[in-house]
């Protein structure tokens, strides 16, 4: 009953967050207002691969935790994470992403068995016949689809075994074993945990190509010999205005085999750097990939490989290129978010500003960061749980005290009242993001700390 764990039934209230502090609560399952949530009322998954190394970042554990039901491990699944020497196998890091989903009640998407990249060299390089490496790959499969049984719904049995031209890829595993390799996997996954979905994954077969030829063919002939193949991910790493058009046609001719057929590492990378023009566009082209699953029904969902630029891979592999994901840099939702959303049919802020709109939950935090005879200074931090558009966060100092200075914020005071407004930059915050900004007063007095309110609010202390 893996499944039954995973998916939040349609409407449901965002199983990840906490709520805090009095807010005025509303009905956010009538308006999907995170990404899960419209995921959940179409009963889709929503995804992100994850780095296990960032998990540590409160703005990015919050987001995976609250707008994502489904998470993949960016690198920790993969053979060199898991088996990096022979018959020693380290699980922790994919325990530890598994243990993330269930607190939040996401799907794990297993990636990857088989492939040559990340593969460590005693594999590569061991000088294996066909029967040792055959042995190795699938002690390799079993041990690890063993381990994670009941806790990963799919795995990438095999992952990029295609050439550009359709043939099959010069792996050590095609090379030394021949293209049974690939049957041979499935069986053994099959076998390790028969609940599993199992998958064939691949870049460049998004479109009707040589690539996605050779797929369909392979998937084709893997079916009538009675392969036990669930599904197809097609990757779906894209280039800003070069999304194929053959996307949803190509997806229903795998469905049409009676396949799962899934996108499962999505981004769309602009060279740098990015306009606005360009970064709408980039909204409208993520919304389309997300229309065209949610117009195959065999199209369970859409994983994004990674949501925001500052952690993606593109810069590193594309010099130049990146902006390629859903939160900028800061963790603020760019246009694409709201592409995403709006496809899944969630509702973007209708009423971004003047009146800032009533916050559903918020932790603040206030510290007085120095202090000496004739001055302070302050550091507020306010987190969300909804996505904020606009902000203004209001508290008391004791009386006699005046701010001299701040950043980060246009402030007022009056009387004893402290009233901080967003500047230009800083108005858009993510659900589960935060807003901070500092001030310096003229005062070194000693006092507690007061209540904080967002938007009219009053947040619950850090
Ligand atoms: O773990 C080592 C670390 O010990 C070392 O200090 C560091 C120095 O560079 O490297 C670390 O390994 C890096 C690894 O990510 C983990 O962070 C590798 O250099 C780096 O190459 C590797 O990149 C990953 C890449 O797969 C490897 O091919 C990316 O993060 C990951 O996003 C990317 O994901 C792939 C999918 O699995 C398959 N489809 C394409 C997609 C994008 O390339």
């Amino acid at each position: 009953m893996r499944r039954a764990a995973v998916v939040v039934a349609a409407g449901a209230l965002l199983s990840g967050a906490v709520m805090h502090g009095s807010a005025q609560a509303q009905d956010v399952s009538a308006q999907a207002a995170t990404l899960r949530e419209a995921a959940d009322a179409k009963g889709k998954f929503i995804g992100t691969a994850v780095a296990d190394h960032r998990l540590s970042d409160s703005r990015y554990n919050n987001i995976a935790a609250n707008e994502f039901n489904s998470v993949t491990a960016e690198n920790v699944m993969k053979w060199d994470s898991i088996q990096p020497s022979r018959g020693s196998f380290n699980f922790a890091a994919g325990d530890r992403l598994v243990d993330f989903a269930q607190a939040n009640g996401q799907q794990v998407y297993g990636h990857t068995l088989v492939w040559h990249s990340q593969l460590p060299s005693w594999v590569s390089n061991g000088g294996f016949n066909a029967t040792e490496l055959n042995t190795i790959m699938t002690t390799h499969i079993t041990e690890v689809m063993n381990h994670y049984e009941g806790d990963v719904e799919y795995w990438d049995v095999v992952n990029e075994v295609f050439n550009e031209d359709g043939t099959l890829r010069q792996s050590v595993f095609q090379q030394t074993i021949g293209q049974s390799y690939i049957a041979n996997a499935f069986r053994a996954a099959d076998a390790a945990d028969p609940n599993a979905k199992l998958c064939i994954n691949d870049y460049n077969v998004e479109g009707d190509n040589a690539k996605s030829d050779g797929l369909y063919n392979l998937v084709q002939s893997l079916l009538g010999q009675g392969v036990p193949i669930d599904c197809v991910g097609l990757q779906s790493h894209f280039i800003l205005d070069q999304i194929p058009s053959t996307l949803q046609a190509n997806m229903q001719r795998f469905a049409a085999l009676g396949l799962e057929v899934n996108i499962t590492e999505l981004d769309i990378r602009i060279n740098m750097p990015a306009d606005s023009a360009e970064l709408q566009r980039q909204a409208t082209q993520f919304g389309n990939v997300v229309s065209a699953c949610l117009a195959v029904s065999a199209c369970q969902g859409v994983t994004v490989w990674g949501f925001g630029d500052a952690d993606s891979w593109v810069p590193g592999v594309f010099p130049g290129q990146g902006a390629a994901c859903l939160y900028d840099d800061n963790y603020n939702a760019k246009p694409s978010y709201n592409g995403v959303l709006t496809a899944l049919g969630g509702t973007t802020d209708p009423d971004p500003d003047p009146d800032p709109d009533p916050v559903e939950g918020c932790l603040a935090s206030y510290q007085v960061t120095s202090r000496w005879n004739a001055g302070s200074v302050v550091q507020v931090g306010v987190t969300v749980d909804e996505a904020v558009s606009g902000w203004t966060v209001t508290f008391s100092l004791p009386a006699g005290e005046s701010v001299t200075s701040s950043w980060n914020t246009q402030l007022t005071q009056s009387g004893t009242t402290v009233t901080a407004r967003n500047a230009s930059y800083n108005g858009s915050i993510p659900a589960g993001g935060s807003l901070s900004f500092g001030f310096q007063t003229n005062s070194g007095a000693v006092y507690s700390a007061p209540v904080v309110s967002l938007n009219g609010a009053a947040c619950e202390a850090a």
